[in-house]
């Protein structure tokens, strides 16, 4: 490993200074001492170029088309302004994602919604909010949309390509048996039932085979099977692009995804048609990182260095085995294995194991890279941890955009 490893993890703005580590021009230790840990921190020019470079390359490589991001991945009011700032679109799981993008100001033709099991509350609160596109999953969405439109609502068919993706099992959509979307002759079945409807418009298809995908092949193959289910006007080829989240890890770039995509597309597809992408995780992920302060170290067999996080904060270690990278921030470099956990009652409870950190003592700051996909939409209450904040940084200011939860939060819904 070189001094350059841990610094390659953290956004492109990191540095290290005489405090240790700095991103967006604010030292980690300033952040720390402003807000306390553990705080998860977002360096808002990563995102924005991280973004702009999807944007830039879906405008580069295909006539007509918007990226919509994927905001499951980061669900917060400052992630919708950012993303609307920079002229893109959002795609949202569900009412409360919906909700959450409308107060913060996003244009509602530029909302997307999906949900393998949409509410009839949902889907009233999408048609009054006029979002610009709801893909249909299933039968029985088709029939509840067809019921509770009143004037025409723009639609896309989600199919199941049945393509299997390389990737944790909990992760990947687009095989045979998944429970998403319509197979291809299911899915025939409902571009024939939207062409009779009085009230959906037929736009066209959506089809997303999972996350935490670096083979780039089963993109193409899942575009692929588009081909024959006749020419629409849009095409939405979904998300899924892999973050690199440790040392040993090769994602592609969002260039190479796309160019991949639109390859295929000029296979199969129509070229005046319009594609839409939703990436979440690759857009976000490389811009967060989550900082912690030591509690205890127990030397041993392994060392354990206990901060005061852990799952409450980041559920991708135990639920899908993520391994993520860590270093000291005062002394990034170096270092010994060590089991990086955190202060919840369970073993899997785990950070980094094998984490490389220089002689780390309780007090220190830790920081654990590549933390801004998931981590704060699944953060929880898990011993009664209360969720962290979410801090911003730029051009040298960092600026609090979500705070920190207090015990009488936690006690705030009890009637
Ligand atoms: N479009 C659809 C329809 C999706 O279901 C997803 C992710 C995306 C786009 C964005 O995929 P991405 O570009 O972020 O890979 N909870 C897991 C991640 C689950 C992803 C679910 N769907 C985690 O913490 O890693």
């Amino acid at each position: 490993m070189t001094d350059a490893d841990f610094l390659g993890l953290l956004p492109p703005t990191a540095a290290v200074t005489d405090d240790g580590i700095a991103i967006g021009g604010v030292p980690l230790a300033t952040i720390a001492e402003r807000f306390g840990t553990p705080t998860y921190v977002i360096d808002e020019q990563s995102l924005r170029e991280q973004v702009g470079a999807f944007r830039d390359a879906l405008a580069r490589r295909w006539g007509a088309g918007r990226i919509h991001f994927a905001s499951k991945a980061f669900p917060t009011t400052a992630m919708y302004r950012v993303m609307a700032d920079e002229g893109v679109g959002v795609d949202v799981a569900g009412g409360g994602e919906l909700h959450l993008a409308l107060r913060a100001g996003v244009d509602p033709s530029t909302i997307l919604l999906h949900g393998n099991a949409k509410t009839d509350e949902e889907i009233s609160l999408a048609l009054e909010a006029g979002v610009g596109l709801v893909v249909v999953d299933n039968f029985d969405d088709l029939e509840r949309l067809e019921r509770r439109a009143s004037r025409r609502q723009p639609v896309l068919v989600r199919v199941r390509p049945d393509v299997a993706a390389p990737t944790h099992e909990a992760m990947a959509t687009g095989h045979a048996s998944s429970k998403f979307g319509l197979s291809i002759p299911d899915a025939r079945r409902a571009i024939e039932r939207i062409s009779r409807s009085r009230h959906l418009g037929l736009e066209g298809l959506h089809v997303h085979i999972g996350s935490q995908i670096s083979d780039l092949a089963p993109f193409a193959r899942a575009v692929e099977a588009l081909g024959d289910l006749g020419e629409f006007d849009t095409y939405d080829l979904g998300g899924g692009l892999a973050a690199r989240y440790t040392y040993a890890d090769h994602a592609p770039s969002p260039d190479e995804w796309v160019a991949t995509l639109t390859e295929a597309a000029r296979r199969v597809l129509p070229a005046r048609a319009r594609i839409l992408l939703e990436p979440g995780r690759s857009v976000v992920a490389r811009a967060g990182v989550t900082l912690y302060r030591v509690v205890t170290v127990k030397h041993g067999e392994p060392t354990f260095v206990a901060v005061d996080g852990g799952m409450g904060d980041n559920l991708d270690v135990s639920l899908y085995g993520q391994r993520f990278e860590a270093a000291v921030v005062t002394r990034p470099f170096g270092g010994a294995p060590v089991d990086l956990v955190g202060r919840h009652c369970e073993s899997g409870d785990r950070l980094v194991e094998g984490a490389r950190l220089h002689d780390p003592r309780p007090g220190d700051l830790v920081v654990v890279a590549v933390t801004g996909a998931y981590c704060v939409t699944m953060a929880n209450n898990y011993n009664g941890a209360r969720r962290p904040p979410v801090v911003f940084v730029r051009h040298g200011a960092a600026t609090l955009r979500q705070r920190r939860e207090t015990y009488d939060d936690l006690a705030s819904r009890d009637v």
